[in-house]
């Protein structure tokens, strides 16, 4: 295994810029999955670090050494593409066995070397099926099995699991981990799929029209996006606007879509009045009670002190969601989701009188793009 950087990586295509001065970092034997959306210099990157493509500008290196004009095959990387070409008329064995040819290794111990990796992928049995014979979570076992055995330094998987159907691209999420835990190799993983990158990486570094916009562990990119791009691509969540009406100790008051003014806690960040925000209420953070006839829950918007932390709306749609159930509430101009699983009760209806409520601490707010106050600096 070995560490790998990039340094003010650029690719230009003509007047397009794929991969725009990208800083990266991956440790030795980590798996890091690059996650972004489709277009924003994912591919490019992995191919800059194969070695597939030559850089613009800036420098790549793999472990200590600088390979940025080196040629795939003086890289100790291996690259795992989402298309299994498999050669259709050689074995299974043969298919793995073949990198280790051509690197000039013995036919017993290239075979045995490839059996090996085939028992990693648990593919032991398949060793002399034909490669046509097999289906796309086998095939592309062997095609992983056939870049692992020339044991390279870095795997580059590019988007492998995206040709597979859901049940199997989850069941092969979870295999991957495992074989990566066996083989103790780097992987840098290519996936827009945020799912997948939860699943299985180390460190996830989120990718926006070609430069890095956050790297870390899985809970912290979740927990705390920088930015309004990160929550956006990593969450399901409610964005509302806002626009700064005064200043409050430790926030802001805002005015919203609700049609309310909420307090809104602004740590660190320096907004002033007239200027827009934009609130992430993650679903998982609201707490959702219906307002009782009797007016045992109070119709108005509860209040905390002077703190606005909860706003009346009405049910406009219950959507089943295989195990969850999403309901949507209308507050003021705008409308908000939370969930539910089935197995909960749940007790809304279309045109129920709800409360919503939040604690502010749970708020992500963000101005021109940027989050505010984040890690409470
Ligand atoms: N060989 C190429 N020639 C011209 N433009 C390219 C080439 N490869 C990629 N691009 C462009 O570079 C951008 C990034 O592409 P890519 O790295 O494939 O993105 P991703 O893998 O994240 O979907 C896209 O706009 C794409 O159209
Ligand atoms: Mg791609």
């Amino acid at each position: 295994m070995a560490s790998v950087t990039l340094a003010d990586l650029t690719k230009e295509y003509g007047d397009l810029t794929a991969v725009d001065g990208l800083d990266l970092d991956v440790d030795d034997g980590e798996l890091l999955c690059l996650l972004g959306p489709s277009g924003c210099g994912k591919s490019t990157t992995l191919r800059m670090l194969g070695g597939l493509e030559t850089p613009t500008d800036g420098d790549v290196y793999i472990g200590d050494e600088r390979v940025t004009d080196e040629p795939p095959y003086e890289r100790d990387t291996s690259m795992v593409f989402q298309s299994w070409a498999l050669f259709p008329h050689k074995s299974v064995l043969e298919n793995v066995a073949f990198g280790l040819k051509m690197d000039g290794v013995d036919e017993a111990e290239r075979n045995e070397r490839a059996r090996d990796v085939l028992e990693v992928v648990e593919m032991s049995e398949f060793v002399d099926a034909d490669p046509e014979d097999l289906s796309g979570g086998q095939k592309q076992r062997v095609a992983l099995a056939r870049s692992l055995a020339i044991e390279p330094d870095v795997l580059l998987l590019d988007e492998p699991l995206s040709n597979l159907d859901k049940r199997l691209r989850e069941q092969m999420q979870l295999e991957l981990r495992n074989i990566h835990d066996e083989v103790e190799t780097t992987f840098v993983h290519v996936t827009h799929d945020q799912n997948e990158a939860f699943t299985l990486a180390d460190s996830i570094a989120i990718m926006n029209d070609g430069d890095v916009e956050q790297v870390g562990e899985p809970r912290e990119v979740y927990d705390d996006p920088v930015s309004l791009f990160v929550e956006e691509f990593l969450g399901d969540t409610n964005l509302v606007d806002a626009r700064v009406q005064s200043h409050i100790d430790g926030g802001v008051v805002a005015a919203t879509e609700f049609d309310e003014e909420i307090e809104v806690p602004t740590p660190g960040g320096h907004v002033e009045a007239g200027d827009p925000l934009t609130i992430s209420f993650r679903p998982e953070e609201l707490d959702v009670s219906r307002v009782a006839a009797d007016g045992g829950q109070s119709a108005d918007p509860a209040e905390a002190g002077d703190v606005t932390t909860a706003l009346e709306g009405t049910v406009t749609d219950v959507l089943y969601r295989g195990s969850s159930v999403r309901f949507y509430v209308q507050i003021g101009e705008t409308s908000v989701f939370f969930e539910q699983s089935v197995g909960d009760k749940t007790d809304f209806e279309v045109d129920d009188s709800v409360v919503v409520s939040w604690d502010p601490e749970d708020l992500l707010v963000f101005s021109e793009g940027e989050r505010l106050g984040r890690g409470g600096t």
